[in-house]
């Protein structure tokens, strides 16, 4: 009996799944993606044993059933992205509004569903209101470019203007420091606002404020990296900060890696 509940669900999720992609005039790209043939390696998901997340996770790994739990995303009726990022610069909710140069909403069209969400702006985002284009900005790029030209997602183009990308907090905190409890309550309902609206297939967590507020646990990113979670209808993944990376370079072959299994959840049901 459980087994025939739990196909009906998948199913139900399947029907869902295609009725969205189609919704988004993205049927005959996803037809292509998922008829290319794509490293079968099995997903490393919803083993308990092995993530560092509690299991009172508001988003869960795959294979869990996520049925009781509310849906992660609030967002007003006909709710768009330029509606957010109107209310994100006129902003004054916190603090940090005093001492920004600009509010940083985030970049992208968002039409290949894939969705990098960081930590916060720094200086040079600050300056130029626009996220992720500091030297962490510029790895970033630089992987976003490899995506596209290893094919990663067969016959799907990815790039900066096709994702989206944004950040936890949406103003610079002094100095870098590192984004407070309260601000990231203040500030969260945006991000959430915006992936209600983006409905991104992929939401990759760089670094671990993008993390634990989307998988809404605490753990290190070592330990959370390589599950795959749901936040909503979306696949959610999570790797090291570009930061991190510039700081340790025995990173960007874990963020490879990452990036593979990105690719694989992105064209598989
Ligand atoms: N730039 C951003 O926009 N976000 C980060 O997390 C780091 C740099």
């Amino acid at each position: 009996m459980a087994e025939h509940d739990e196909v009906r669900r998948l199913a139900r999720e399947a029907r869902l799944e295609l009725s969205r992609e189609a919704e988004r005039g993205r049927g005959d790209l996803w037809a292509i993606a998922a008829g290319e043939k794509v490293s079968p390696r099995p997903r490393r998901a919803a083993d308990p044993a092995a993530p560092a997340v509690s299991a009172a996770s508001a988003t869960a790994a795959i294979g869990v059933d996520t049925s009781d739990l509310p849906p992660p995303v609030v967002s007003p009726p006909g709710d768009t992205l330029e509606q957010i990022a109107a209310e994100v610069r006129g902003c004054t909710k916190c603090g940090l509004h005093e001492t920004r140069t600009q509010a940083v909403p985030g970049v992208g069209r968002g039409t290949t569903g894939i969705v990098f969400v960081g930590e916060a702006p720094g200086a040079e985002e600050d300056r130029r209101g626009e996220p992720f284009v500091g030297r962490s900005g510029d790895l970033l790029t630089k992987i976003i470019a490899a995506m596209d030209e290893k094919q990663l997602i067969p016959g799907v183009s990815v790039s900066r203007e096709a994702a989206f990308i944004g950040n936890v907090l949406k103003c610079r905190p002094p100095e870098n420091r590192n984004p407070m409890p309260q601000e990231i309550e203040t500030c969260s309902p945006y991000l959430r606002r915006q992936l209600a609206v983006l409905k991104p297939r992929v939401i990759v967590c760089l670094g671990k404020f993008a993390a634990e507020l989307l998988v809404g646990a605490k753990g290190t990113i070592g330990g959370m990296r390589g599950t795959v979670y749901r936040y909503g209808d979306s696949k959610l993944i999570v790797t090291y900060h570009p930061a991190a990376c510039l700081r340790n370079p025995a990173y960007k072959r874990p963020v490879w890696e990452d990036m593979q299994l990105l690719a694989r959840e992105y064209v598989s049901p």
